[in-house]
């Protein structure tokens, strides 16, 4: 047994589920009349509905006794103080940093002077692109800007200039995303874009992922094979990246090479430069109000007492329904298209977070940590998978997340009427004698309701959950900032790619990859 669950916040908790196996929701609403006021939390401008989750006062009260047994608190100051949290790299933890307003930050040693110059140097690029003085190798402006990166360096800025698409500022260049080493993938954001107006961000912390280092070659080549050779084609290349070296060995200029740092986890980067794209799209001051909201939530996060705390009580009830339900999964329903992409961000920012078998130590652990996070953009997912969480026998708690701005006029009204439509019909069921129209009911749901898809709101929404992991990661004892699991399939494609390509020895692999190697190999 781990110390964890050996704990008192842990047994009790164990115990307290036995007491709650027969807890209806309808019941809990019965029973308490300011249930749904009571088990709600505004904060900026976000509104938080937990209500219908299979949890009573006591629930709430033992699962904030676990944050605080875990030290929910310590680990918070030590990760804003800059404190090496990171163990397995013996790194500090900083992206709250990115959207800090402090002079000192942390004290002993100040990341302010860097951030706030990389800052400086994004607005000037992002005024340039904007006033038409962002030009390429022939002297015509920028009009689109493909962004090559993967995971991290794809996911926040790809979801975030969706979301904030009806934000974008005047001038701004249109955005594409590439990620897959699938030549399919870049063809298809080329497809109908000038070279001469086409400028490539190379977004890559490390600058040796193999899926980014090769679509950025494969784009040089779409460049030169249009364009020729010369040194003015690095007016078409920009990089985001901790690795200078790697970034010049591209042919980048140095000018265009905006940082990143070690203490910046790339799934936590949306913040930094990785952010460019989002900032060409929508424009510097835009963007400071996205960083403001996740400084907003931030201090929310610091200083709200537990117990109305919006991220900590999102990680208390996961872990609730993780390690004392058996959940395996948990569905993110955005009614909004602007945010189809959060899923999909949402599913690495948890999942290579949290998807983790062993403690700090190194320790295995007993209980479960991350679920699988997935999800997409109600109402389209009512008609495809809802079917499995009303009537299928797995019990998948979901985030309803639905915006209280109406200028969508009475469609954006039938959009929120399905969301709450959704939520109300998991947690009442329906009771019918025939058992193949019956729905069980009693699943729970959180309803998150933002003022409006705006950037400060989005900025809110994305450090709730980064904070919301956090505070998960702590609890289970696990290094939350490694992500060690997805380095061996890297290793493993490396060898293969030649075996592929040439053929030759197939020594040492498994019989399985064996004969795949060899009906696929030459082809
Ligand atoms: O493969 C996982 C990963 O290491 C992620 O953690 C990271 O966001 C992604 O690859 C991209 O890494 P980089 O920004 O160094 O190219």
């Amino acid at each position: 047994m781990s110390a964890l669950t050996e704990s008192p916040a842990w047994r009790a908790l164990a115990a307290h589920r036995r007491k709650m196996a027969s807890a209806s929701l309808r019941d809990l609403f019965a029973a308490d009349p300011e249930r749904a006021r009571r088990c709600s939390l505004d904060f900026g401008e976000i509104l938080l509905d937990y209500s219908k989750h299979l949890a009573d006062e006591e629930t709430l009260r033992l699962l904030v006794a676990l944050a605080e047994q875990a030290d929910v608190r310590g680990w918070t100051r030590r990760m804003f103080a800059g404190d090496p949290i990171n163990a397995s790299e013996g790194r500090a933890v900083l992206h709250v940093a990115l959207r800090s307003d402090a002079s000192v930050f942390p004290e002993g040693r100040d990341v302010m002077p860097l951030v706030r110059a990389a800052r400086e140097r994004m607005r000037r690029f992002v005024e340039d692109a904007h006033r038409g003085a962002l030009t390429g190798a022939s002297g015509e402006r920028i009009t689109d800007v493909v962004n090559i990166g993967i995971g991290g360096s794809d996911l926040g800025p790809r979801m975030a200039t969706r979301a904030l698409r009806r934000h974008r500022a005047p001038g701004s260049p249109r955005l594409h995303f590439v990620a897959n080493i699938d030549p399919a993938d870049l063809d298809a954001a080329l497809e109908g874009l000038a070279p001469a107006t086409t400028l490539f961000v190379v977004a890559s912390k490390t600058f040796t992922t193999a899926e980014t280092l090769d679509n950025a070659a494969r784009a040089r080549r779409w460049l030169e094979s249009r364009l020729g050779t010369g040194a003015a084609l690095g007016r078409h290349f920009a990089a985001v990246t901790a690795n200078e070296a790697g970034a010049a060995s591209l042919g980048v200029a140095p000018e265009r090479v905006f940082p990143m740092w070690d203490w910046v986890g790339g799934r936590y980067s949306v913040w930094s430069a990785v952010g460019l794209p989002l900032a060409l799209s929508i424009g510097m001051d835009r963007f400071d109000e996205m960083l403001e909201g996740a400084r907003d939530m931030d201090a929310h996060f610091r200083t709200a007492p537990l117990e109305r705390n919006m991220p900590v009580l999102l990680a208390l009830l996961e872990i609730w329904y993780v390690d004392f339900f058996g959940a395996q999964s948990r569905v993110v329903l955005p009614y909004g298209e602007d945010l189809r992409d959060f899923p999909a961000y949402l599913q690495q920012l948890e999942m290579e977070s949290n998807g983790k078998r062993v403690d700090r130590a190194g320790r295995p652990v007993d209980y479960a940590t991350a679920p699988v996070v997935w999800g997409a953009s109600g109402t389209p997912s009512q008609h495809s998978f809802h079917q499995m969480l009303h009537q299928g026998t797995a019990l998948v708690p979901a985030d309803f997340i639905v915006f209280a701005d109406r200028r969508g006029g009475a469609s954006h009204a039938a959009l929120v009427a399905n969301a709450l439509a959704q939520s109300a019909a998991l947690m009442e069921g329906d009771r019918t004698e025939d058992p193949q129209r019956a729905l069980p009911g009693d699943r729970p749901s959180s309803v998150i309701v933002l003022e409006r898809l705006a950037p400060e709101a989005l900025g809110q929404l994305i450090a709730l959950y980064e904070h919301k992991v956090f505070v998960e990661g702590v609890i289970w004892n696990i290094n939350s900032f490694d992500q060690w699991g997805v380095e061996m399939g890297k290793r493993v494609a490396r060898t293969l790619l030649p075996r592929l390509l040439e053929g030759g020895d197939a020594a040492g692999l498994d019989a399985s990859t064996r004969a795949l190697l060899a009906r696929l190999r030459g082809r």
